[in-house]
């Protein structure tokens, strides 16, 4: 018996696919095809593949041509499975040609035509793109222009008219952002955390689609508020703290949850960035806090029993440097923020077993390590992060749109917790100053 082997995404099933896999099981008697897992694909760049990996495997399954289905999850898998399943041939498009002449030593490899004028990527820009306004001025916001031509589908509006990120007379303000929303199906909003309440409840009242830069609120209550705005309105509504869209943030969180430190006693998150601190530029808790307090949040929960704010303010009572403590049942947590302070970016997440390390800066997470008290048990994991992980982030909200789903990366009451904290900073609550 003649074995075949063949991979792809197999996005979007067409005509093209199908050919290839005709002609593959031609080739011998059984044909395995292997499908790419989402996170293979992201590690390789492919990030805006649209549907899921069981989706693609069934789009396979239903073509009746292969005889086993299975799924490619890294590098180096190809010369695996040809000798865990005894391949003769290993066939691919000729899209590849070349690409994969290293595989003779293990099995023949055949090439074959790619069929002209179709393909997942052009099927993907057909379908109709998200026009995304881009409000704000802060510089984040060049870098969502720049990452947005990364992501198909999601054709970026720069809407960057001063006014929208200032501190101007608002009805000006008002009137070039209703201007704004009548030409576009969403809003990236980057703009000062103070404007971030009425221009989100603006948006999703007219029906559209909402990205903010955390906070999306200053108070819990208006936070909630917007919660429900955008369930009233059929929209999304999601928090742009990038780190949450990496693979490797996902990835710790699920090791944790597994038990791989054992139970959790500390988190500790620090943030700092130093800072020609203009008139326009954020306080330090509103830069930072949200991304050094989601970790928190994400494994500890919301449900704290003190915390504490300790800030130290400039002459414009901006703070430059704050410290935020958490007691809860059976742990305890601290977040570190600064513009004027300096500090190790790091994040740490002691457990009865051992620790997890991220070094600086961890917002950035491509790597971490798990430690233990036996350092021959330590591991190191790595995963690829592109565009500080913007482009993910577009990427989810783009399919949290199109998929319909209700709750995104970023959970409600995380979202909502993190205005909370920034509303005690403003009120003073639990709060010292030095
Ligand atoms: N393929 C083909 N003819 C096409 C498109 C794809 O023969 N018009 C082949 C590829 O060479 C590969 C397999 O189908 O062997 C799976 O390809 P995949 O990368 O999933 O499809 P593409 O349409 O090329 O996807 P993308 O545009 O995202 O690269």
């Amino acid at each position: 018996m003649t074995k075949v082997i063949t991979y792809g995404t197999y996005d979007l099933l067409h005509y093209g696919h199908i050919r290839l896999l005709k002609r593959a099981k031609e080739l011998g008697d059984y044909l395995i095809v292997g499908v790419t897992a989402d996170d293979f694909d992201k590690a390789r760049g492919k990030i805006n593949v649209q549907q899921s990996l069981m989706e693609r495997i069934e789009a396979v399954r239903a073509t009746g041509l292969a005889d086993k289905i299975i799924v490619e999850e890294y590098e180096g898998q190809k010369i695996d499975d040809i000798r865990r399943y005894g391949v003769d041939i290993f066939t691919v498009g000729s899209d590849w040609k070349g690409k994969f002449d290293y595989l003779n030593e293990f099995c023949k490899v055949i090439y074959l035509d790619r069929t002209d004028g179709i393909s997942s990527s052009e099927l993907r820009a057909e379908q109709q793109s998200l026009r995304l306004g881009i409000v704000g001025t802060s510089p984040v916001v060049e870098k969502y222009i720049t990452e947005s031509k990364y992501v198909n589908g999601v054709d970026a509006i720069n809407a960057q008219y001063p006014q929208y990120g200032l501190d101007d007379d608002k009805d000006s303000l008002q009137n070039g952002y209703s201007y704004l929303l009548k030409q576009v199906d969403a809003v990236y909003i980057g703009s000062s955390p103070k404007h971030h309440y009425w221009q989100i409840c603006q948006a999703l009242k007219s029906g559209k689609h909402v990205l903010c830069e955390a906070p999306i609120a200053l108070t819990e209550k208006q936070s909630l508020e917007l919660f429900k705005v955008a369930q009233d309105n059929n929209c999304v509504l999601m928090d742009a703290i990038k780190t949450a869209y990496s693979m490797a943030y996902s990835r710790l969180l699920l090791l944790l949850k597994e038990g791989i430190i054992g139970d959790i006693y500390s988190v500790d998150a620090t943030c700092t960035s130093l800072r020609n601190l203009s008139n326009n530029s954020w306080d330090s808790i509103c830069e930072w806090g949200p991304t050094a307090l989601l970790p928190v949040f994400d494994i500890l929960g919301t449900t704290y029993k003190a915390k504490q704010i300790v800030s130290h303010m400039d002459d414009q009572k901006k703070d430059l440097f704050t410290r935020v403590t958490f007691v809860y049942e059976h742990a305890v947590a601290s977040v570190k923020v600064g513009t004027g302070v300096k500090s190790e970016g790091e994040l740490i997440v002691s457990g009865t077993k051992g620790y997890v390390y991220v070094p600086a800066p961890w917002w950035k997470m491509e790597y971490f390590e798990t430690r233990y008290e036996d350092s021959s048990k330590n591991r190191r994991y790595f995963y690829q992060l592109d565009g500080e992980g913007i482009r993910y982030e577009l990427v989810s909200f783009l399919q949290t749109i199109r998929k319909g789903k209700k709750e995104s990366y970023i959970r409600k009451n995380v979202s909502s917790e993190i205005c909370s904290i920034i509303e005690d900073f403003y009120k003073g609550t639990d709060f010292i100053k030095i």
